[in-house]
């Protein structure tokens, strides 16, 4: 949810700001820009488009100079435009400034700057921080910053420069996710790590309320009151080559692959010497466990699939009734929630803001909160009691396919953790799943060679403008995340349904040849899961089976069936989903679409 770069150093600026601003490109890609400050002037170039339009016009018209800011946009308020695209400045251009969020109280300091007589050339929000530092400006910049700071309400990372001053850059965070990287006689600030990778692998993780004020040879930090803080660098361990297409020719289908490694990494990280499932960092012991009487799951789209996914897992394991929350309605719901109950949150980035405001939420009234993240020092991480984490990597592909598989694991092994200490598996029950667990990432691998199969599949449905998942039990948790990947990056309207579910209306939308991906990975439901398909089928649809190997009886009513290995009914779902992944990843190539940056969405959903 738009991508913010600064540099000041040696180097020219607008290379480092672009080679970041491509890395970040997944966090909203409507429209680009940059300013530098050329040594007395800020010259700012901007452009409606992809970051390519803008690295064009750069050519034709370069910007020499060693300090500037970047930004690379999703759009929240005012159209996607040259106009309203970052970097926002005032009516002299003295000043520039990009920024990450959302400021609620806008419109208010709008009208009031107008009334001044301050002319605005955007629709945006931002604009009138540009106005408002502008109007406190008296030859100190961070000054006017803070003043500027207690006017503005909402969330923000910012980047500040101006003119006079060429030799700082100023930053800002709150709720919004910003990072300062510190390099020899040069320093960054970026809105995640993988924009700063090329240069330095240390880092500032910049808290709400933090300012920070950046010169080629310094970083120093202040508290919300002006405070100087000191803070403990932290030192990035994943490259550059993570953080790239490494041979792939798109992100999406390198992190698909990448998917047995993550499981794997999520897996060793939490088992002792013994082979036991460890979260000693976590307060679950057998008495907290014996405690808690209701356990929420909280997140959004693909993280919140995976919660449904961890729903069943835990009721079948643990035996404690889990709810899974949608994290944009749950606080407004007002949840049933005290010190006996348990939230969950699951987020990729750590940053989702409806998640964050959820896990507030929860924590406001008193619960006790764990997140499942992918992110190191992300908000989510911080604010949560305790965290486990998922070993999947940085996830670059807007669509979400390697953190929500290790999400799957780590909501399995935090069933069977519970399971084990609530006594319902006992310890030869909890080692026999632990093992078949520990199996999946080779299963997931068999899946992955099956790879043109799917393709050729993809090549039939390619055409359909709309389609159906059924699933039954387990497999309609998994069902809902392969419609979901379906329809934002193939753009094919597709919906989930459990299969018995269709009969009851739905079933009119089958017509000859609709695409119906049927699952039927459960070995206890199978029989019936055949019966459904046959429902489909004798309206004509074109049923696309995913079932297990010695299930052949499936052929007789599927058009095409993709096999998975043997594995248990708990994990079929986790090995079959990678098959909806990679046919909604052949569905969008052979369309020609982008299928890391799907249109309309950003990775980061930084807005309520
Ligand atoms: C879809 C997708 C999104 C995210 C959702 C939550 O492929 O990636 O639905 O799952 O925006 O994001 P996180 O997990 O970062 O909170």
């Amino acid at each position: 949810m738009c991508g913010i770069v600064g540099y000041i150093g040696a180097r020219q600026a607008v290379e480092v700001i672009v080679d970041g601003l491509t890395r970040l490109e997944y966090r909203g890609y409507d429209s680009a820009g940059v300013a530098v400050n050329t040594g007395g002037e800020i010259i700012i170039q901007k452009k409606k488009g992809r970051l390519l339009l803008l690295e064009e016009n750069l050519k034709e018209n370069p910007i020499k100079g060693n300090m500037g800011i970047g930004h690379t946009r999703w759009a929240t308020h005012g159209e996607p435009s040259d106009e309203n695209s970052h970097p926002h400045s005032n009516e002299s251009c003295s000043i520039a400034v990009v920024h990450n969020g959302i400021i609620e109280n806008y419109l208010e300091i709008k009208r009031e700057l107008q009334e001044k007589g301050v002319v605005f050339k955007s629709e945006t929000d931002t604009e009138v921080i540009s106005h408002l530092i502008d109007s406190y400006y008296d030859g100190d910049l961070l000054d006017a910053l803070y003043k500027t700071l207690k006017r503005i309400r909402g969330a923000y990372a910012l980047g500040v420069i101006h003119k006079n001053q060429p030799d700082v850059l100023i930053a800002a965070r709150k709720d919004s996710p910003l990072v300062i990287g510190v390099g020899e006689g040069e320093n960054f600030i970026a809105s995640d790590i993988p924009a700063l990778l090329k240069y330095t692998k240390n880092v500032y993780l910049l808290e709400d309320g933090d300012v920070a004020v950046l010169t080629k040879n310094s970083v120093e930090i202040f508290d919300l009151k002006k405070n100087k803080i000191s803070k403990n660098l932290t030192e990035i361990t994943w490259d550059l080559e993570s953080a790239t297409k490494g041979g792939y020719p798109h992100f999406m289908l390198k992190e698909i692959h990448e998917q047995p490694k993550g499981i794997q990494e999520t897996i060793l990280r939490r088992l002792d010497a013994d082979g036991l499932v460890r979260f000693d960092d976590i307060r679950l012991s057998k008495e907290d466990l014996a405690e808690i009487d209701k356990i929420y799951i909280v997140a959004c789209g693909t993280a919140y699939h995976a919660g449904l996914v961890g729903k069943k897992a835990i009721e079948k394991m643990a035996r404690i009734k889990v709810d899974v929350e949608i994290a944009s309605e749950f606080r407004y719901d007002n949840p049933f929630i005290d010190s006996k109950t348990l939230v969950i949150i699951v987020s990729q980035s750590g940053e989702t803001l409806d998640t964050l405001a959820a896990l507030r939420e929860a924590k406001r009234k008193g619960a006790r909160t764990l997140a499942i993240t992918n992110v190191m020092g992300s908000s989510i991480a911080r604010e949560a009691e305790h965290v486990i984490y998922t070993w999947a990597g940085p996830e670059i592909a807007v669509a979400s396919t390697k953190a929500y598989t290790t999400q799957i694991a780590c909501l399995f092994m935090l069933a069977l953790d519970m399971g084990y200490k609530r006594g319902v598996l006992d310890l030869a029950a909890y080692r026999e799943i632990l093992e078949k667990l520990k199996g999946i990432p080779e299963k997931i691998k068999a899946v992955l060679k099956n790879d043109l199969q799917v393709q050729k599949i993809a090549g039939k449905i390619k055409d359909a403008a709309h389609g159906f998942y059924i699933g039954r039990g387990m497999d309609y948790s998994i069902a809902v995340e392969g419609s979901l990947k379906m329809k934002e990056i193939s753009y094919v309207h597709t919906e989930a349904f459990p299969s018995g579910e269709l009969k009851h209306g739905t079933i009119a939308l089958i017509e000859d040849g609709t695409p119906v991906i049927a699952l039927a990975t459960q070995q206890s439901l199978f029989e019936k899961s055949i019966s459904n398909m046959k429902e489909v089928k004798a309206r004509g649809a074109y049923v696309i089976g995913v079932t297990l190997e010695g299930n052949e009886l499936i052929e007789e009513v599927a058009d095409d069936v993709l096999y998975i290995p043997k594995v248990d009914d708990m994990f079929a779902g986790l090995v079959g989903v990678v098959y909806l992944q990679l046919l909604a990843y052949h569905v969008s190539v052979m369309k020609g679409l982008d299928v890391d940056k799907p249109r309309n969405l950003a990775k980061s959903v930084t807005v309520e």
